[in-house]
């Protein structure tokens, strides 16, 4: 028998309020590609800070190659050899490649000076020997999310890291940034490096993982060989029933135009344009989805929606009234509501409490504040305890939980209830369910479809092509900017889709 890489015997680790790992057990070979899943809120970026030394645990003892090791801090993980890549990358953006792997250990010349060519060079044959393919001199800036999570992998490389932590790395990226990570990970592998990585993605665990922990509320559940377990197996485990991958719903009946973007112009952040003479209506009662890979003007379209990007020429109009300029109150006033792709920048208050961020548009309304103008906080208790049940946003605290302090997919949580709760009559949401497990997204997709057949519009921007064509009635083809073609989901597929995501009109 081969001493595992990794073992965490009986890990316990306590938050106000929350046992966020209790007892639990993970042992990964040496050389193996281990996949940890489970719920949001679960403890598996716990469980990982934990061997990352960014947390020490209550309880519980680790061994790393078969020696107990105690791990106080991520020095003591990188002299290790533990190297952790995390969901929200570390890089300085105005410095390049090379100057952010050397941060923190800069290689210094016998003259005393910075000898970064001496770097460059390592870099780069690091980069050749994996197949990562990232030019030393870049600026961060200037290379997309998928190449910046190669960089966060090479800075990794260049400490002699042979265990290697991700931590959702296939949130951020495209369908075929996911496809090339895979490959990487095989190549790390083959190399001898150890891998551990962390999904809600079922598929990517089929085709990239050796073995699979299970956790659940906190709880170790089981270990599970890959080849010999099925996506439904998997998902029944760590939910604790079964999960339905279909999204049922009947035929729509769209009525009226409620969203009508007419021309719409809008420049990019380096002066480019964006999105290009773009026009669309969405009707009530229907899903429209916008189907594109990232960066085809998606982001800057939703921003103009949402008022925070100025349009450059064009006219958006919400149940026939021009909003073209308004302000984002008078948006939200009119019945918009806009499930943001960026959580932590557009659709939260970090430090704000779970009930505070759910109030966030509606605080000042009379439901929520007398006509002194004081808020009504038991009012504001109540309500944020009905969607905090209905959501099932899972914390220590409740309520009154810090949002920073929250699982990933539960902070996609508060924002999801938030918009939903508001009954508007056109719901925007970019990547809704970005972050979340099977359980939640099952969920989140009867609900959109509950608010369609309520008679709202809704209007989906998603880069995965399972939820496009599985909750929209029709879908719309965005390339550089412009809609190449609108066609109903009926008669679409994932070829179609994606050829006329590629530019051809259909
Ligand atoms: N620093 C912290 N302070 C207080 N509670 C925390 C802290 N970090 C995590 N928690 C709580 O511990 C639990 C486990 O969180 P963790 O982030 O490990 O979940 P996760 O499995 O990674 O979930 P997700 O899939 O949503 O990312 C959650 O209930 C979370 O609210
Ligand atoms: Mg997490």
């Amino acid at each position: 028998m081969n001493t595992p890489a990794i073992e965490m015997l009986g890990i316990t680790k306590i938050f106000p309020g929350i046992i966020a790992n209790d007892n639990v057990n993970l042992e990964v070979d040496s050389g193996e590609i281990h996949a940890l899943l489970g719920e949001n809120g679960a403890g598996k970026s716990t469980l990982m800070s934990i061997l990352f030394g960014l947390y020490v645990p209550d309880g519980g003892i680790i061994k790393i190659r078969g020696k107990e090791v105690k791990i106080g801090n991520p020095n003591d993980a990188t002299a290790l050899k533990i190297g952790m890549v995390h969901q929200h990358f570390k890089l300085v953006h105005n410095f390049t490649v090379t100057e952010n792997i050397v941060l923190g250990m800069e290689p210094v010349a016998k003259t005393g000076n910075l000898d970064l060519k001496h770097a460059a060079k390592r870099v780069a044959d690091l980069s050749k020997t994996y197949g990562l393919a990232v030019d030393p001199d870049a600026k961060i800036e200037s290379i997309t999310v998928g190449m910046q999570q190669r960089v966060e992998i090479l800075k990794i490389l260049y400490r002699d890291a042979d265990i290697l932590i991700f931590d959702e790395p296939t949130a951020v990226l495209t369908p075929q940034e996911i496809d090339e990570l895979l490959a990487i990970f095989q190549r790390l592998k083959s190399e001898g490096k150890t891998i551990v990585f962390i999904t809600h993605k079922l598929k990517e665990i089929k085709a990239a993982a050796d073995r699979c922990t299970v956790l659940r509320r906190g709880k170790y559940i089981g270990t599970y060989l890959v080849k010999d377990t099925d996506e439904d197996t998997l998902a029944e485990k760590m939910v604790g029933r079964a999960v339905t991958f279909i999204i049922d719903k009947k035929p729509s009946i769209p009525r009226e135009v409620v969203l009508k973007i007419e021309r719409l112009t809008v420049a990019g952040s380096r002066g480019i344009t964006a999105v290009h003479d773009l026009s669309l209506e969405v009707r009530a009662g229907e899903i429209m989805g916008i189907a594109g890979v990232d960066g085809n003007g998606q982001s800057e379209l939703v921003g103009a929606l949402a008022g925070l990007v100025p349009v450059k020429s064009g006219r958006i109009f919400l149940k026939g009234k021009e909003i073209t300029k308004e302000n984002i109150r008078l948006r939200n006033e009119n019945g918009q509501g806009l499930v943001p792709e960026d959580r932590h920048k557009h659709g939260l208050v970090l430090d704000f409490r779970v009930d505070e961020n759910l109030i966030l548009k509606s605080f000042y309304k009379s439901q929520f504040c007398n006509r002194a103008g004081f808020i009504r906080f038991p009012v504001i208790a109540k309500y944020a305890e009905k969607l905090i049940q209905e959501f099932d946003i899972r914390s220590g605290k409740g309520a009154a939980t810090l949002a920073r302090s929250m699982s990933g997919g539960n902070q996609q949580k508060i924002v999801i209830a938030r918009e939903i709760d508001l009954s508007p009559d056109i719901l925007i949401i970019s990547q809704p369910t970005r972050g979340l497990d099977v359980g939640a997204i099952e969920y989140i997709h009867k609900r959109i479809v509950e608010e369609r057949d309520k008679g709202r519009a809704v209007l989906l921007v998603s880069f995965e092509l399972d939820e496009i064509l599985g909750l929209c009635d029709r879908i719309a083809a965005i390339s550089k900017g412009s809609i190449v073609g609108i066609v109903d989901a009926a008669d679409a597929n994932e070829r179609k889709i994606g050829a006329m995501m590629g530019g051809v009109a259909h």
